[in-house]
């Protein structure tokens, strides 16, 4: 289940593969998690009035305004009963990436000796970053699958629990990368349960949690604050770079264990980087409007309803309850290489094989990704749909 996995960008990867392959038609790409939908109108005018904070370096722990703007959302999204602490329940973040990295340093300081190598727990397919804290961390990354036959999400039940004995951080995303896959409520519970029998910190990848069909996702705050008894062991992070299509903004938050947050803050003040003050000027606008989260809703519902159109006829349901990316098994048109090397040469779409998102789990095992491809339904509508439907006319011919 453990090995060394070797930590590279999927997207220079793909460079590799697609190096010296001419487009078939003008390029489409599909492989980067970037929304293009519209920056929100309100960004432009709260930085130009707050151009004059460029000149301060930021606290580490945000502004009030920050604190309270993200702990009022969290409060709303999930119905709170215990509210988040405004002083000490939040950390701004720049980019949820940055966070989920250096997370993983604190984690394992705070556990120390755990009689063996300390552990960090991934699901495969992942998020890269995960991978790479890991190894900064001087720990050893444990791969949990989390294919079909778990729902896409990792199966806690199937790790000993001498294994959790010296785990530091479990990452779980919800909505999961590539698989757009959801924890239920008591899925959260059961995960929050273990990591505070066994001593180890959850640390929820949510940057997709408002991108969903039909209900929103339950969150990690959701299921500490429903067996009430706080937030320990949890921490959930989160960004505007999906919700409000800012990813270039880089301002993100770390919300919950407040104890965990302060002595993470400590660390953080010498070593992360800060979100600057109109930054974060920004997010308090951001948190505090829904009306440009429920667009870009309407419009990833545009896009999912043409993909079932285009592609349900050769793969059945595509679409997955969150997240913006299409997981396509095309096991039976040569895997997702061979698929996205194809769609790029005959057709100008640029796809993602999913065996660049997932780490080979030894001989017998493969690489749970190969089978797959990932589609990244950014592009506005029609753009979209001209893709997909590029795509089906390549693999029906
Ligand atoms: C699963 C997952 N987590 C975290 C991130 C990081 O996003 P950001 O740093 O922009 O908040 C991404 C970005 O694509 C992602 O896909």
């Amino acid at each position: 289940m453990s090995r060394p996995i070797p930590i590279a960008s999927p997207f220079q990867r793909l460079a590799a593969l697609l190096d010296g392959e001419t487009p078939g038609l003008s390029p489409i790409d599909m492989t980067i998690g970037e929304p293009r939908h519209k920056v929100p109108d309100f960004v432009g005018p709260v930085l130009a009035g707050a151009l004059a904070d460029f000149g301060r370096y930021p606290p580490i722990r945000g502004t009030n305004a920050f604190r309270s703007a993200v702990a009022d959302w969290l409060d709303r999204r999930y119905g709170l009963q215990t509210p988040i602490d405004r002083e000490t329940g939040v950390l701004p973040l720049n980019g949820s990436r940055e966070g989920l990295f250096f997370a993983a340093i604190e984690a394992v300081k705070r556990r120390g000796a755990v009689g063996g190598r300390t552990l960090v727990l991934l699901p495969n397919p992942f998020y890269q970053v995960y991978a790479a804290a890991a190894e900064a961390a001087g720990a050893e990354a444990v791969l949990l699958p989390a294919g079909p036959d778990t729902g896409f999400l990792p199966d806690l039940a199937a790790v000993e629990p001498a294994l959790l004995e010296r785990t530091a951080a479990l990452f779980f995303a919800s909505p999961a990368n590539p698989q757009g896959a959801v924890a239920s409520l008591d899925g959260w519970v059961g995960l929050i349960g273990l990591a505070r029998r066994h001593g180890f910190m959850l640390f929820a990848d949510e940057c997709y949690s408002e991108i969903w069909r039909g209900a929103p996702p339950p969150g990690v705050l959701e299921a500490a604050d429903r067996m009430g008894d706080g937030y320990g062991a949890v921490v959930s992070f989160n960004s505007l770079s999906k919700r409000s299509n800012l990813p270039g903004l880089r301002c993100g938050f770390a919300a919950g264990d407040a104890d965990f947050l302060a002595g993470w803050a400590a660390f953080r003040n010498v070593a992360a980087p800060q979100v600057p003050l109109p930054v974060q000027a920004v997010a308090v606008a951001a948190f505090a409007d829904e009306a440009h989260v429920v667009e870009n809703r309407r419009l990833y519902d545009l896009k999912f309803a043409a993909a079932e159109a285009r592609l349900g006829p050769l793969f059945g349901a595509v679409t997955p309850p969150g997240g913006f990316f299409l997981w396509l098994d095309v096991a039976r048109f040569g895997g997702g290489e061979a698929v996205a090397a194809r769609l790029w040469r005959e057709a100008g779409v640029k796809s993602l094989p999913g065996a660049y998102l997932a780490a080979d789990t030894g001989p017998a095992g493969g690489n749970p990704g190969a089978d797959y491809l990932r589609l990244a339904m950014v592009e506005a509508p029609d753009r979209t749909d001209a893709a997909l439907a590029r795509i089906t006319g390549v693999l029906t011919r």
